[in-house]
């Protein structure tokens, strides 16, 4: 196993911490949790049960609009959420911060929403490799630019089982 770069133990631990402080942060609110389909489940199903709060939850999918408006970052939602979130406290969760395009845009159309507060919680982030600066409110892990598939993240829709997070160097 020497593309491991998160083993379940460590990314179980972390996520607990994520939703103690989440629960602390949030206590005498009822969190709407919103995932990003489908890196986000895995860790929005562990993060959740990791708060011991009244809570929600909705999806939503996004597929980008292809290499010749990457710089734009604008994504198509693929799917919508089921519910509106007009005077939730919305908190999105994502697997991975890359160049932040996806989320930036995403931010925005959820904002225009009227959500009484607006968190983000990620599992990792890749800060070298950010083109827009997106605000993020809870971060699991920051790691280096490197493709990462597991517990949740794929490559070409594979290895989203994984329990750990390794680094993907090709078939
Ligand atoms: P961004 O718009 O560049 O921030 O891209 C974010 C999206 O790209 C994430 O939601 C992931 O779906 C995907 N992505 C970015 N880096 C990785 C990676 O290392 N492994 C798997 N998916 C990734
Ligand atoms: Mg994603």
């Amino acid at each position: 196993m020497s593309n491991l770069l998160l083993s379940r133990e460590q990314i179980a631990t972390r996520v607990g911490e994520m939703g103690q402080q989440i629960q602390t942060d949030y206590a005498g609110r009822e969190p709407h949790l919103v995932g990003v389909l489908k890196g986000a489940c895995t860790f929005l199903t562990d993060l959740s049960r990791a708060i011991d709060l009244p809570l929600t939850m909705d999806f939503l999918a996004v597929s980008s609009y292809g290499a010749s408006t990457k710089t734009s970052g604008e994504v198509r939602l693929t799917k919508d959420l089921d519910q509106g979130l007009d005077g939730r406290d919305l908190l999105v969760v994502e697997d991975i911060v890359d160049t932040g395009l996806t989320l930036n845009y995403l931010l925005n159309v959820l904002r225009a929403r009227g959500p009484r507060s607006l968190k983000v919680a990620i599992l990792l982030s890749k800060p070298s490799r950010r083109l827009v600066e997106v605000s993020v409110d809870y971060v699991g892990f920051t790691i280096e630019d490197r493709f990462v598939i597991g517990y949740g993240l794929d490559f070409n829709e594979k290895f989203r089982n994984l329990p750990d997070i390794e680094i993907y160097d090709g078939p």
